[in-house]
């Protein structure tokens, strides 16, 4: 078993000129609760997901965080990357318990490993959990090493424009992504999603941000890679927002499978958003 294995995405931080009302908005989108930090930066929080926003470039993503079960897996996954020759610190975060540390991905993202704070915190409204993150990227195949070989994430799916990966899926449980990066001409975020109960939640996720008047920016459509129902909304600084059901999960040991660069690969039903 890799020594990732199993690992959830526990948080991601935003940044942006104007941490506050950035916050807010996601707060509002969300339902949930939004509160300031002693170091500046803020915590939105509902049942199953939280998003920190601090103060830095608009639509960044600095950093993720993944948690994994427990104290001695904590440990045998250091012991893991400090084996594969993986630099890692010390990392201190509002939402991970202390002996959390961070790596740095090729693009210059930190990712985290820790013990989850605030695990169940929250209102409970509509349900949605932090699932996945998805970055673009100038160097995808450095990325795909680094996740894969160094990091221990297994591959799902790839995505090939004749020789050259244009996208590939990773899990660290068995939820089919937990992460992805797409071919882009600059390495920026992309998005990241919510993991609802079913289409019966996406209708009502739908149905709220109608009532918020924020348009549908993508979708509703069905994704090849995962084949999870999704629709996808804009937030102020121009990253996305997905709201997901029916992820397909896959064994630990499962090869990965290969798709063609075309518009029906990123949306069965209809037209795609092409990063590439
Ligand atoms: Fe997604």
């Amino acid at each position: 078993m890799t020594p990732l294995w199993p690992a959830r995405l526990h948080y991601l931080q935003r940044s942006s000129a104007d941490p506050e009302r950035l916050a807010r908005w996601y707060g509002v989108l969300l339902g949930d609760a939004v509160e300031a930090l002693p170091d500046g930066a803020w915590l939105v929080q509902g049942h199953e997901r939280r998003l920190l926003v601090g103060r830095g470039a608009p639509g960044a993503v600095p950093e993720f965080a993944l948690a994994v079960r427990d104290a001695a897996h904590l440990a045998t996954l250091a012991a893991a990357l400090d084996a594969a020759g993986v630099s890692r610190a010390p990392a201190g975060s509002p939402l991970l318990l202390d002996g959390a540390f961070a790596v740095t991905d090729p693009d210059g993202r930190r990712v985290l490993f820790g013990l989850p704070l605030r695990a169940h915190g929250g209102r409970a409204g509509l349900p949605g959990r932090l699932q996945h993150f998805v970055c673009a990227s100038a160097r995808v195949p450095e990325m795909l090493a680094f996740y894969r070989d160094k990091l221990g994430a297994r591959e799902s799916d790839r995505v090939l424009e004749g020789e050259e990966l244009a996208a590939v899926f990773l899990r660290s449980d068995p939820e089919h992504h937990v992460f992805a990066t797409f071919r882009a001409p600059e390495s920026r975020p992309d998005h990241h999603a919510y993991e609802t109960g079913g289409w019966m939640d996406i209708r009502d996720w739908g149905d709220r941000v109608a009532s918020l008047r924020i348009p549908m920016w993508w979708g509703p459509g069905r994704h090849g890679p995962g084949n999870n129902l999704f629709f996808m909304v804009e937030d102020p600084e121009g990253y996305k927002v997905e709201f997901s059901a029916e992820l397909e999960h896959l064994q630990e040991d499962a090869e990965f499978r290969t798709w063609p660069h075309e518009e029906r690969t990123l949306n069965l039903w209809g037209s795609a958003w092409m990063r590439s």
